[in-house]
């Protein structure tokens, strides 16, 4: 490359990153109406930001737990299916209803359809309830990252070590904290931008940790029953609670039915193609949740034979399984569990940021109160909703209904109710109110939209019946009223 070419090139890359860093400030701070709202500097940067927030605890933590619970391949089946169909359906639509108003989903219905404003609010509640449980779960990865840093990975294997940390009193709570101070800081200083430029590096190198580790895990004994497992469909397992179970996996995991990508699509350029971009992150989210299942079901089977308890261990089932594998490789192990908790720990990073980022700014616009006001609102309210569910394994073990504990409440009202009423209510309202052809030509405002039949099939019919369907069968199961 000549001199001039590089230096054309270094300039370019650095406008891309400044722009790039640009929307993210802005993005923290919504521009009152009137103001020209920034954008991502390309598709890639779009892409990027979107998958950062998909990409995190749902995809390591959430999903190989569900998968293994859930039959394995049963699971995998109705996921990827509700994935390339629903997923995308309300991922195209999100985004396009976004870019189109220029406004976050507060904002945004109400301003295609007054009435229909109650919408938003909803979406409003949910990162409200999702982030302080979420930073629970992230407090554990920081201090399983430290465990290893310090040399206690064996100690950290053993059986009971982790129920022992949940269970107290004052660890699950320190480390909620901790984790919960990280995400604040990072959205009090706005050094985001550093954060997603290092997640450039990072993302790629938790896949090839999580490839590596794969790897491993089949080697072990007993691990090829897990496989088999893993992508072998168990017909008794197809329940309506199977069916709620991936749905609401698949809007947690994409980031879906609550406004985030609403809020994205605003920031995202008019001549960016809508249909090409959800196609690379619906591809990227679901490839990083079927490897880290890949990863942790065959070496819970190797570890346990195969055994219902293990197999059903449900929310702590990684931190159970994945220090033993890591003990297993004997010396070099607490260097792996290092990197791959300090992986997972920046992978949840990226997305609780974007989870608190979107709290400050619903109170920030609603209550029409300063940015500062806003963080210290939302992070007391974070830390008081987050102190049930950090002690609910332990001192506050009574708080709990059928069974769940408070964080499974919390996980189960959000994804199993909520979004699947946000879900229902934005298809009847694109499919009937404002119409598909809204979202359409927003697409179409650069090139064709390939799956348009599929689409409008899809958000006015299959699309809410499906939901309604799970969500009335799930209920009259859990009432009693039938039995699946
Ligand atoms: N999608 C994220 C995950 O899989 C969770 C998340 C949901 C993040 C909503 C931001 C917004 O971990």
């Amino acid at each position: 490359m000549s001199g001039k070419n590089e230096q054309n090139h270094k300039h370019s890359e650095h406008k891309i990153i400044n722009e790039y860093k640009h929307d993210f400030q802005e993005s923290t701070h919504k521009p009152e109406a009137g103001d020209t709202r920034s954008s991502f500097s390309n598709r890639i940067g779009f892409v990027l930001a979107a998958a950062g927030s998909a990409v995190g605890l749902g995809n390591i933590w959430r999903f190989p737990y569900l998968a293994a619970k859930y039959g394995g391949g049963s699971f995998l089946i109705v996921y990827l299916l509700l994935v390339i169909s629903f997923g995308f359906t309300l991922m195209v639509t999100e985004i396009a209803l976004g870019r189109k108003t220029g406004k976050s989903a507060i904002q945004a219905f109400s301003m295609l359809q007054h009435k229909w404003g109650f919408v938003g609010i909803i979406c409003a509640a949910i990162p409200i309830i999702i982030t302080p449980y979420y930073c629970v779960i992230g407090g554990w990865v920081a201090k399983f990252f430290v465990a290893f840093v310090t040399g206690q990975g064996t100690a950290s294997a053993a059986d009971g070590y982790f129920n022992n940390f949940i269970g107290g009193t004052f660890s699950p709570l320190i480390w909620f904290v901790i984790y919960l101070a990280l995400t604040c800081v990072v959205v009090l200083l706005g050094v985001k931008d550093g954060i997603e430029r290092a997640s450039r590096i990072l993302m790629p190198l938790l896949i090839a940790f999580l490839i590596g580790i794969t790897i491993y895990s089949f080697t072990m004994d007993g691990a090829l029953e897990g496989i088999k497992f893993y992508f072998t469909p168990d017909l008794s397992k197809f329940t309506p609670a199977l069916f709620l179970a991936a749905m609401g996996q698949m809007f947690y995991s994409m980031s879906l039915a609550m406004g985030i990508m609403i809020t994205y699509g605003s920031y995202m350029k008019k001549s960016d193609h809508i249909e090409a971009s959800v196609k690379q992150i619906e591809w990227f989210d679901t490839g990083v949740a079927m490897l880290a299942g890949l990863m942790i079901v065959p070496a819970v089977f190797a570890f346990s034979g195969g055994d219902e308890n293990a197999v059903n261990a449900g929310p702590g089932m990684m931190f159970v399984t994945m220090p033993k594998m890591f003990t297993s490789m004997g010396i070099s192990g607490n260097i792996v569990g290092a990197i791959f908790f300090l992986l997972v720990l920046f992978a949840a990073l990226t997305s609780s940021i974007s989870l608190l980022e979107t709290v400050v700014s619903i109170f920030a616009d609603k209550l029409r109160i300063s940015r500062l006001k806003a963080c210290i609102i939302s992070f007391s309210l974070t830390f008081v909703l987050g102190v049930p569910s950090a002690l609910g394994f332990g001192k506050l073990s009574m708080i709990s209904i059928g069974g769940m504990s408070f964080l499974d409440m919390c996980d189960f009202i959000t994804n199993s109710v909520l979004m699947p009423i946000v879900a229902l209510l934005t298809c009847i309202f694109v499919g009937f109110v404002i119409k598909p052809s809204t979202v359409i030509s927003e697409i179409e405002t650069n090139g064709i939209f390939k799956r348009k039949g599929l689409y409008i099939v899809f958000i006015k019919y299959v699309a809410p019946i499906m939901v309604l369907a799970i969500l009335i069968s799930s209920v009259m199961n859990s009432l009693g009223l039938i039995t699946l």
